[in-house]
């Protein structure tokens, strides 16, 4: 890449010695939005524990503070969301930051207001497809519009009443689902929405937890209007972030990592079945239901890894963690191939070419195919090389992960993009490299 700007260089030296201890995984990003968006909701007070620190739910906060939703900290992960008020017409174009969830829900909240808004984002996310959302919400009667003939944002909405559709999504996406269910909430009629396979559930679950009108069947969830009853809400550690320490535990050798607090909803666990099938020693410790979410710890030690073949319904279970399961498959003896996981190249970049030109940068054998990769294992990753992260936090992360097996230590640039999710980040690996023995 040719004039990149060369700002926040993190240099990473590859891990001298094994990671042994055990870390508190922060919040779930997923479940912190949608905590915060249906507490608004409840049009009374919710107490959110354990709310996510990184930036894109921080985005979230401040477009709902720019509907007049008040927002207060009990201290700096215990939030209380008022909205006693009900929503009001904000003064100023909303900004949902880098942050696709919140610009794709709150676009289905914001259709069934009665006013007008206006939904931006930084440069990445508005080149993010946004037809996904705003074709469906059209068929229910919103007033949508958008740059590019209704495919980028900004989005423009003025409220309306909506009425319920059957929508069969073409694409397994929790963003488009929870959209529509969002707009459902307060249309006439009944909502289907189905998808060719389950993405995450999480606005099922919880629209049920407020006691919302919902049902799910199979891959079918229909919802009623619904008013939700204000309940308090705690966030479970997301598995997304888990991740990293997964994988760092499996490759990094005689390591032995104890990750506590993982949020384990089976629509989000695909990472911890192709961990287990690629040969990795991992084991759920202490597993627990809370606010209907299932919660629990993870052990896992560093293990001879093999390839793996990974497609098909896995991928909406898992398409967060690709670009760290890739840095698995190159210390993976044999081929691990990667399929069906087009929408990799929608996220905060097109994450098949950035993992492609990054871990080659690093001399793994992949090859980048139109919906995935191919990763010929087990392959040394030669350090002495400044890896980009494209703006985007996985990326970022994924490529710390590569720097501690690397011969040699690697820098990479703008490394601040980790605190889009997981601000905690470098802290805790500190902490990991420093503790020796595991409960
Ligand atoms: C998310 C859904 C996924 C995921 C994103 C968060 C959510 O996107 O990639 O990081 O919170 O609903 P899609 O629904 O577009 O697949």
């Amino acid at each position: 890449m040719n004039n990149v700007q060369v700002k926040n260089l993190k240099e990473i030296e590859p891990a001298k010695t094994p990671l042994k201890g055990q870390v508190v995984i922060p919040a779930d990003k997923s479940i912190s939005h949608r905590a915060a968006i249906f507490g608004s909701l409840t049009y009374d007070t919710v107490c959110i524990s354990n709310f996510s620190g990184g930036a894109d739910c921080k985005s979230t906060l401040n477009v709902l503070k720019g509907i007049g939703v008040e927002i207060n900290y009990k201290s700096d992960k215990d939030i209380v969301i008022s909205n006693k008020n009900k929503f009001m017409e904000p003064n100023n174009i909303l900004d949902a930051g880098n942050s696709g969830t919140t610009i794709r829900l709150m676009s289905g909240v914001l259709a069934g207001q009665n006013f007008y808004s206006v939904l931006t984002g930084d440069d990445s996310l508005r080149k993010r497809p946004m037809a996904r959302v705003i074709v469906p919400l059209k068929e229910m009667g919103a007033n949508i519009w958008a740059r590019d003939d209704d495919t980028r944002a900004p989005i423009s909405i003025k409220g309306s009443r909506l009425s319920g559709i059957t929508y069969n999504s073409p694409i397994a996406s929790a963003q488009v689902k929870s959209a529509i269910l969002l707009a459902g909430l307060s249309a006439d009629g009944t909502t289907i929405v189905t998808e060719p396979f389950r993405s995450r559930d999480h606005t099922e679950r919880l629209l049920s937890y407020l006691e919302a009108d919902i049902s799910v069947n199979g891959n079918e969830v229909s919802i009623k209007k619904s008013n939700l009853t204000p309940k308090p809400i705690i966030v479970p550690g997301d598995i997304s972030s888990a991740a990293f320490f997964m994988v760092a535990g499996a490759i990094v050798p005689d390591s032995e990592i104890l990750i506590q607090n993982v949020g384990l909803n089976p629509t989000r666990t695909g990472i911890i079945d192709v961990l287990k099938n690629m040969g990795a020693e991992l084991e759920i410790l202490n597993e627990r239901l809370e606010c209907g979410e299932e919660v629990g710890d993870i052990r896992i030690n560093y293990s001879n890894l093999k390839g793996t073949v990974i497609e098909g319904d896995i991928i909406p279970r898992l398409i967060d963690e690709l670009p760290i399961i890739a840095v698995a498959a190159t210390q993976a003896e044999g081929t691990t191939i990667i399929r069906g996981a087009e929408d990799l190249r929608h996220k905060e970049c097109d994450r098949i070419k950035a993992i492609y030109t990054e871990l080659n940068k690093l001399g793994a054998k992949i090859e980048e195919t139109k919906d995935g990769f191919i990763i010929h294992g087990k392959t040394k990753l030669n350090g002495n090389c400044t890896l980009e992260t494209y703006h985007d936090h996985r990326i970022a992360m994924s490529g710390y992960i590569a720097g501690l097996i690397a011969d040699n230590p690697i820098k990479i640039n703008e490394f601040n993009w980790v605190n889009i999710s997981f601000p905690e980040f470098t802290d805790i690996f500190d902490q990991l490299k420093q503790v020796k023995t595991v409960n």
